[in-house]
């Protein structure tokens, strides 16, 4: 099933209308301006995806002061995959600042404004007994199902969370393994499997997340919007979740079936990658599909698994040119 084409050196730049509309003519290529086809960036996706966590590994010595051929090569990751990993000496674990200046060297800093976080952007996800975190999954060591972070706060293509940075402080003694797929490989899945499966995904009232009442009497309203959308740069981006409560579909066969399709990939395909992140190693990522194994079961009381988490409403920077200066 996955395909392993030759490497074609071509720009990775996506072709806005032929994502968009998936029955659209793919043979239509403009040479004159600087996009592909559907099918050669098809091939170029399934070719380049990475097939174990090293493939995607960046060493950064000093998270501190990272590189430039470190950032680049991170940079050159997420254009590639949608997702880089990263590790750090455990010598020099950075603090949480260092870690969001990290993030902003490669395009991050409009950080989402979440109730959990930090006056830096971080929100540390770790147990908590914080009246404001219980009843949410992340703050305890039960695994989490596929989703793309944010999915609850779409207000536009360019308005939704469209990049995340993980990093792990302290692993737990067992679990908490992620698993990650990028989603332009769930998109590919999709369309090779039916092309109708795109047009219901991008409908803008695909999914719906009914509003959301703490005890507190703060509410987050009902959030309505497309599971894959093209932002203003071209670029496909993701929302979605595998949870069945507190989730509405569109009232449509074709939805069901590209919602039970997309389920069928996150449980089989060859190219999701598996990984637990040792203390010092993270995750920079444009905001890729991924999910959490249980941790600690038997210490669920004093795991001291801690990862910094930030969001952001940017997508990761493109590489440099070699001419850019
Ligand atoms: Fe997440």
């Amino acid at each position: 099933m996955t395909e392993r084409a030759p490497h074609i050196q071509i720009p990775m730049k996506t072709r806005f209308d032929q994502l968009k509309d998936p029955v659209k003519n793919d043979t239509d290529e403009n040479p004159s301006v600087n996009v592909v086809n559907y099918q050669t960036w098809r091939a170029q996706k399934l070719a380049n995806a990475p097939a174990n966590p090293l493939d995607i590994m960046v060493d950064i010595d000093d998270l501190a002061a990272p590189s430039k051929l470190e950032l680049e090569k991170i940079r050159a990751n997420c254009a590639k995959a949608n997702f880089s990993f990263y590790r750090t000496p455990i010598e020099k674990q950075p603090d949480r600042e260092h870690f969001i200046n990290f993030a902003a060297t490669l395009g991050l800093s409009n950080t989402e404004a979440h109730r959990s976080a930090g006056d830096d952007g971080i929100v540390a996800l770790e147990l908590s007994s914080k009246k404001s975190q219980a009843g949410y999954i992340p703050y305890t060591n039960r695994r989490l199902s596929w989703h793309t972070d944010g999915y609850y706060n779409y207000h536009g293509p360019d308005h939704a969370i469209r990049a995340m940075a993980l990093h792990c402080a302290r692993p737990a003694q067992s679990g908490g393994e992620n698993a990650i797929l990028d989603p332009d490989i769930a998109y590919i899945r999709l369309r090779d499997e039916n092309p109708d499966f795109i047009s219901a995904f991008m409908a803008e009232d695909a999914m719906t997340i009914p509003e959301n009442r703490e005890d507190n009497g703060k509410v987050r309203p009902t959030n309505i919007g497309p599971v894959f959308f093209i932002d203003g740069s071209g670029e496909l981006n993701m929302r979605f979740t595998a949870r069945t409560r507190n989730i509405t579909w569109k009232d449509d066969e074709t939805t069901r079936q590209a919602v039970e399709f997309l389920g069928d990939v996150l449980a089989n395909d060859p190219l999701i990658i598996r990984t637990r992140l040792n203390a010092g190693e993270g995750i920079i990522c444009n905001n890729v599909l991924h999910n959490r194994t249980g941790f600690d079961k038997d210490d669920q009381d004093n795991s001291e698994r801690l990862l910094y988490r930030a969001r952001y409403y940017q997508r990761v920077s493109a590489p440099k040119q070699k001419n850019d200066s």
